[in-house]
């Protein structure tokens, strides 16, 4: 009459004779590993050093990943928007603006023939709280009437008021008779 615990040893090693019949269980195993599968300190220390490797490679991954992605968004946001055409070369005089719609139907914006016949544009919204701005010719400024804010017209530069930052200024060509918006600079 055998013991519970040598009964347990027969069916261990039974299950582990099977196994190896069928393949599932390397010969060089010990049927015991089957019945406590306990690893030792050394495999431990294997497993952290592949995590480790694999944390390493994946923080390379995600590194090279991130610079990609900024370079990509730094070429994006340098000129943003479809060529469009505003409008013909000679609709609009020396002192005066036309206003239009870019880059989207709604974003307003501006282009403006300075007295010495050269054109600029610009974003319409005011750089301090996004108010409309004018171009007003007779006192050579772009001028926001929200807290009268001040802009220089040939740069777009903040020269009064309470805004900081210049408006957004948009490229612009003129091509056969044609005044185009080719991008905004961001
Ligand atoms: S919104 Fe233009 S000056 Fe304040």
């Amino acid at each position: 009459m055998s013991t519970p615990e040598e009964r347990r040893a027969a069916e261990a090693a039974n299950r582990a004779k099977e196994r190896r019949r069928e393949g599932l269980y390397a010969e060089s195993e010990p049927f015991w590993k089957e019945e406590f599968p306990l690893t030792s300190a050394g495999e431990e220390y294997v497993q952290r050093r592949e995590f480790t490797r694999y944390l390493l490679g994946a923080s390379a991954a995600f590194a090279v990943g991130a610079v990609g992605a900024a370079a990509w968004a730094n070429l994006q946001s340098a000129n943003e928007g479809e060529p469009q055409a505003i409008t013909a070369d000679d609709r609009i005089a020396p002192s005066s603006e036309y206003l239009f719609n870019y880059p989207t139907d709604k974003d307003p914006a501006l282009l403006i023939r300075l007295p010495d016949g050269e054109l600029r544009a610009f974003s319409q919204k005011c750089t301090h709280l996004g108010c409309v701005v004018y171009y007003q010719p007779e006192h050579e400024r772009i001028f926001c009437p929200c807290h009268h804010g001040v802009f220089e017209p040939s740069t777009g530069d903040a020269t009064g008021g309470p805004p900081e930052r210049p408006l957004q200024k948009i490229d612009i060509e003129v091509r056969d008779g044609m005044i185009w918006a080719k991008g905004v600079q961001i």
